[in-house]
């Protein structure tokens, strides 16, 4: 791992170097808004079956980079393979996002294992292995995770809700239950995330995708502190492991969970305040974000002002150029080639 700070521009930044250009990379980068990612997954059946499928996953990793000369690639699989990989059924229908069994009652959580099945997972292993000999040398591999009290809401809901209702009610109702998930899911975790450093991705990225519609006491205990043990438990194993942390609408708990949370980069999501980033949080850690998805979507002034003012903000420090959450599948191409000539300075 020594000598790759120095070719890849993302690396260096989550050393806490600044760079003269931003890197950039784009949440959900593979996916529907590519036209040679729909023909891609029109050969698969279902879409798990297309994140087990490791040449095809290989594949469409490596789109993106070679149409929009990305930063970095971000592996291709869900965060919803690790409820998988520990027993629950995860299907998802056409249109309609993930459907799990969803664990109700305490008394469900006996039907999980309580370690994570490698086999199942070895595919996406694969696939990384593939990815890593295809890739530019500049060019940055994230692999990546779903944060314990995300992957928790879709295990208990079975789906996505509005503000997760249900996984809230089951943590104040059950909380041993619950204590007992989160325990899992770290461990599960932070042993998934080991293995994607063994078969070569350069850093990884936690997406705490609901971490927005906690209470801060609840936010503490369910989104900091298995964070935190998980990137214990990850350094443990792996001490020079590079982690981006993505609590998406922590909001002013930022401060907090980065007190607690080692990340070495935070992702910011498009509600976080320029100004308020730029002094509390930049200081204290590279940080990564935050286009709102929409100014991408609608193109035109918006996109460049909305450019514009993100690099003035964070252009001083170490600064990864981001969304704010993934892109939306109706995006047009044109607007993301405009997005990365403006970061790069050529328009
Ligand atoms: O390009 C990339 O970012 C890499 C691949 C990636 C996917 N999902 C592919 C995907 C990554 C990093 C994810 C993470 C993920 N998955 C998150 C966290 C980030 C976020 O967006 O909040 C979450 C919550 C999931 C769970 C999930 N997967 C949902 C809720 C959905 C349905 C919504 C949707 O966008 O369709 C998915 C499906 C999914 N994951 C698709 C892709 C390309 C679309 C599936 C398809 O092609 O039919």
């Amino acid at each position: 791992m020594t000598a790759e700070p120095v070719t890849k521009p993302l690396l260096r930044v989550l050393t806490g170097k600044r760079t003269a250009i931003p890197p950039i990379w784009l949440m959900r980068q593979a996916g529907r808004y590519l036209p040679e990612y729909r023909a891609l997954r029109e050969k698969a059946d279902g879409f798990l079956d297309l994140c087990f499928n490791s040449p095809l996953a290989a594949e469409i990793t490596l789109q993106p980079i070679r149409r929009f000369g990305f930063d970095a690639a971000i592996l291709f699989s869900d965060i919803l393979v690790v409820p998988h990989a520990l027993g629950q059924r995860v299907t998802f229908a056409q249109g309609e996002g993930p459907q799990l069994d969803p664990l109700e009652e305490p008394s469900a959580l006996s039907s999980l294992r309580s370690d994570i099945d490698h086999n199942a997972l070895e595919p996406v292993y694969a696939t990384i292995a593939r990815v890593k000999q295809d890739l530019p040398r500049t060019v940055a591999l994230l692999g990546f995770c779903g944060a314990p009290w995300t992957l928790a809401t879709y295990m208990i809901a079975g789906r996505g809700t509005a503000d997760q209702f249900p996984a809230r009610a089951f943590a104040y109702r059950h909380p041993d239950a619950f204590v007992r998930l989160i325990d899992v899911l770290v461990d599960a975790s932070a042993s998934y995330l080991c293995r994607q450093f063994a078969a070569g991705v350069d850093a990884v990225q936690i997406f705490d995708t609901w971490a927005g519609v906690l209470p801060a006491d609840e936010f503490q205990r369910w989104c900091i502190e298995p964070v935190a043990r998980m990137i214990a438990k990850v350094r443990a194993q792996v001490p020079a492991a590079r982690i981006i942390g993505f609590p998406r609408g922590a909001g002013t708990e930022l401060p907090r969970y980065l007190d607690a949370v080692p990340v070495d980069a935070v992702g910011l999501d498009w509600m976080t305040e320029l100004s308020f980033a730029r002094e509390h949080i930049q200081p204290r850690r590279t940080v990564q974000g935050n286009l709102d998805p929409l100014a991408l979507l609608a193109g035109g002034a918006a996109l460049d002002r909305a450019t514009d003012a993100i690099l003035e903000a964070f252009g001083q420090g170490p600064f990864i150029f981001n969304l704010g959450h993934g892109i939306v599948p109706d995006t047009p191409i044109a607007h993301v080639e405009r997005l990365i000539a403006r970061v790069r300075g050529r328009v």
